[in-house]
């Protein structure tokens, strides 16, 4: 994979090399051998997913060169690395999440909208200048989404705007990498999909959140984030892989 392309280029060159739209939530709990079980999953599954995304179950107790380590194995398979931090503080923080999430070898970091344009527009510039990619929230997968993203305001055009409507048209006009819309809002899955240009879709909900992969896929959904479906189950590899076939079956009859 040529390094110096964008992240939306490496990541759609991964989905097509693995022929998957799957992205690992490596979210590992109650284990003291984390770093060793991370490498030994990523080893194990890489064939069926096309990137992994690191939550705080890793990215706080694990060193920096533990994570350096994880994301030297990931790129070694050809996948891409995914940082889900949610940033949403001021801009000369995020500069520094984004510095060193990027020197341990991410190649993605997601982000709250609710930083404003202004911020948004500059984690785009430096995160594109590191070739990192900016991945926007636009509404979460969690119960209780809807009492922040779903928010209506007023706005001063005098028009009754929902939240999430205006994260996403900052994310557009911020030139975002990709936005990410929970798998199990499948109303705002299709009508974001019909307004995003060229903008890739990210959902993470399938399954232990209530999303049904092929529900999501036709409603948008370009790559999925599925942690505990996988992670949990008795078998990950034949669980990987078996939603990894779904996918391509969703992409070759419907
Ligand atoms: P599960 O186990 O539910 O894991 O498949 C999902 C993973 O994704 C994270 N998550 C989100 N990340 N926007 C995000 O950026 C969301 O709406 C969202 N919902 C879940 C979750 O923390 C876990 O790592």
């Amino acid at each position: 994979m040529v390094d110096s392309a964008s992240f939306s280029h490496r990541i759609t060159e991964a989905s097509i090399i693995k022929r998957s739209r799957i992205i690992l939530a490596l979210d590992i709990t109650d284990r003291s051998d984390l770093n060793e079980f991370a490498l030994r999953t990523i080893s194990q599954l890489e064939s069926y997913i096309c990137a992994i995304k690191l939550n705080f179950h890793l990215i706080l107790p694990l060193s920096s060169s533990e994570l350096s380590e994880v994301n030297r194995l990931v790129h070694s398979y050809d996948l891409q690395s995914i940082a889900d931090i949610k940033l949403n503080d001021i801009p000369s923080t995020n500069k520094i999440a984004i510095s060193h999430l990027s020197s341990m070898g991410f190649d993605a970091i997601t982000v709250n909208p609710f930083i404003g344009t202004t911020g948004l527009r500059a984690v785009v510039v430096q995160a594109h200048e590191l070739k990192s990619g900016i991945l926007a929230l636009v509404y979460m997968s969690h119960i209780g989404a809807q009492g922040g993203f779903g928010i209506n305001y007023l706005g001063s055009n005098n028009q009754v705007t929902s939240l999430y409507q205006k994260f996403f048209q900052d994310a557009i006009a911020s030139r975002v990498d990709g936005v990410i819309v929970g798998a199990n809002r499948l109303e705002i899955l299709k009508e974001i999909s019909c307004k995003r240009d060229h903008i890739p879709i990210y959902s993470p909900g399938v399954g232990v959140q209530g999303g049904n992969i092929k529900q999501a896929a036709n409603s948008g959904t370009d790559y999925f984030i599925i942690g505990r479906s996988i992670i949990g189950s008795k078998d990950p590899l034949k669980t990987a892989k078996t939603l990894q076939h779904q996918l391509v079956r969703v992409n070759i009859t419907d």
